[in-house]
């Protein structure tokens, strides 16, 4: 049986397709069409995922889409019915999303059959509910507890549920305005970064704030039953789309969050690409410390309606890995499922396994261990693509292939490892990587000025042997797609230097040999060299959506200072180009 999951006309479009419950392929448009978090239709990822399991749209069964204009209605219109401006921009939206909603119809057009044809059944899932199946269905759990959480989706912002065998029972929604996401964009915003996924560098950003502000913060946003709740008179009141936006070619644009209030509190916001000020780092760090706080508060009221050990959790604040790293410490909860694309472009996996699941019944398969979803290019593509761009290249076993970039890593080179199957979510683990020493005091900048060019305060990502884990970080629940921060041993910080972030921490990646044994056995290779399990990894692009086909890959070595790419066998030096 075939099941196709969609998020479409939303941030991250993506598409999924899973066969007799196993998830076979996904992967965000982004990728694909190469503009950055596209929110229109997935047609290309939906091409992809019927290409991978050499499907036609005709054989498809089921189609799932995250979203379901209908549900918390009644909410939306009391909402709307609150001032003339919002019921003028809630009529659009259900307009906009009446002609979304013609699915077979956007499915035929898109990959041009005859809507007539197409037999699957469709399913509209609310989207918390999608975000939470996601986390769930790809846990190894047969009972936990279910959270997600983000800006906004279908009018809500939070969920709880508990998680039973084929069954998510939804026990509490948050509804729009008050939401966490949102509180956290509102002061992104205000401190400068004003696009749609700026939130994940504004994270590496507070540490370097003092506790100046987090009294002052704290009111934004009030712990209340188990819940919380926004003070709105920070905020500029939204639409009932609450400020995030899909332009018709796509684009994601967020409206302006923050009201006059913040700005005579804490004088004028700061434009984006001017100095970042003591003052906006200040209330980074207390917007991150009031995040924690009211997410930790969330997570005592979900372990007290479902008191079990393991969280499977999903929702784009669930990418915040510096709040993830302390969810041990801080709520009674021992562990935690969150697959890799536990923003958006998650929802398209988390409808295709709850309808598989939930709704049909079937039962639970396994976990999802790696998240090498994504398309993979031969051998004959890749030197095809190398030979095209007029590259010097040569072709290396195994062995040769690991001990040449392990040596180039260890001689203080940057290196492209462009490997396997495309990862699914925002982060590179591995396949689609560029990869440096760890230990040079120098790698961070020497990553920004020749390739990265990223601002001074993000930290660069570990990837490290799982079985060395525990010797250098101070956790060791596994982080196997790079969303939990620890604290790293200070016996170990300077062997660590290049990814020891301003509060000695690192957001690591732990690498399983039985998840990806190519890329572990790289890193043992660079261990033998130089005594370090630890490589620095950082996601195969420039300033781009991550590279996906080996032409991108080869652009991106041509066009920065990479000093060489490892591209399937094949191994290319600047130094001979
Ligand atoms: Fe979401």
């Amino acid at each position: 049986m075939l099941i196709l999951g969609l998020n479409m006309f939303h941030a991250d479009a993506s598409a999924a397709i899973i066969q007799d419950g196993e998830v076979v392929f996904a992967i965000a448009e982004e990728r694909l069409n190469r503009q950055k978090h596209y929110g229109g239709f997935p047609g290309r990822a939906v091409k992809a995922c019927l290409d991978a399991v050499g499907a036609r749209l005709q054989d498809i069964d089921h189609v799932a889409v995250g979203q379901d204009k209908d549900a918390n209605l009644a909410k939306k219109v009391q909402y709307a019915l609150t001032n003339p401006a919002k019921i003028l921009n809630f009529i659009k939206m259900r307009q906009r999303k009446e002609a979304m909603r013609d699915v077979r119809t956007l499915l035929a057009n898109a990959l041009d059959v005859d809507k007539n044809e197409l037999k699957f059944q469709e399913h509209h899932l609310e989207h918390h509910i999608a975000h939470i199946a996601s986390a769930y269905y790809c846990s190894p759990w047969e009972k936990a507890a279910g959270f997600s959480y983000d800006g906004s989706g279908d009018f809500v912002s939070t969920m709880m549920a508990r998680c039973e065998g084929n069954h998510i029972e939804v026990l509490d929604r948050v509804f729009l305005p008050h939401s966490l996401g949102s509180f956290y964009t509102m002061i992104c915003e205000f401190i400068g970064y004003k696009k749609y996924g700026d939130e994940g560098k504004v994270m590496g950003l507070a540490p370097y704030g003092r506790d100046t502000y987090c009294e002052r913060i704290d009111p934004v946003i009030g712990l209340a039953n188990g819940g919380f709740q926004l003070d709105l008179n920070y905020f500029k009141p939204l639409g009932s789309n609450q400020g995030m936006q899909v332009l018709p070619d796509g684009t994601v644009k967020l409206a302006r969050h923050f009201s006059e209030r913040m700005e005579k509190l804490f004088g004028d916001a700061r434009e984006p690409h001017t100095e970042i000020t003591q003052r906006d780092m200040d209330l980074a760090f207390a917007m991150q410390h009031r995040f924690e706080e009211v997410f930790f508060h969330l997570m005592k009221e979900l372990h007290r309606r479902v008191p079990v050990e393991d969280l499977a959790m999903a929702g784009g604040c669930a990418l915040n890995s510096v709040a993830n790293g302390k969810v041990f410490e801080k709520t009674p909860f021992t562990r935690t499922s969150i697959q890799p694309a536990a923003g958006d472009e998650g929802l398209a996996i988390g409808a295709a396994l709850h309808t598989y699941h939930s709704i049909l019944g079937y039962p639970r398969k396994r976990e999802m261990k790696h998240s090498y979803l994504g398309p993979e290019f031969s051998e004959s593509r890749i030197e095809s693509d190398l030979k095209s761009a007029g590259l010097k290249y040569r072709r290396l076993d195994r062995e040769p292939l690991l001990e040449s970039v392990a040596e180039q890593m260890s001689a203080g080179n940057v290196v492209g490892w462009f490997q396997g199957r495309m990862e699914w979510g925002p982060r590179a683990l591995g396949n689609r990587s560029i990869v440096a020493h760890p230990g040079l005091p120098n790698m961070k900048d020497v990553l920004n000025a020749r390739i990265k060019h990223r601002e001074w305060f993000r930290p660069f990502a570990p990837s490290i042997l799982a079985d060395q884990q525990l010797e250098y970080f101070e956790h060791g629940h596994p982080s196997p797609f790079m969303l939990h921060v620890y604290k790293i041993r200070p016996e170990k910080r300077k062997e660590l230097c290049a990814v020891n972030h301003v509060d000695d921490t690192g957001r690591l990646q732990s690498v399983a040999r039985d998840e990806n044994a190519l890329y572990y056995d790289l890193i043992q290779a660079f261990r033998q060299k130089t005594g370090i399990p630890v490589v620095v990894n950082t996601s195969f692009n420039e300033n781009e959506p991550i590279v996906c086909a080996p032409g991108e890959a080869i652009d991106c070595f041509k066009r920065t200072k990479m000093d060489a790419i490892a591209i399937g066998p094949f191994l290319a030096l600047k130094s001979e180009n």
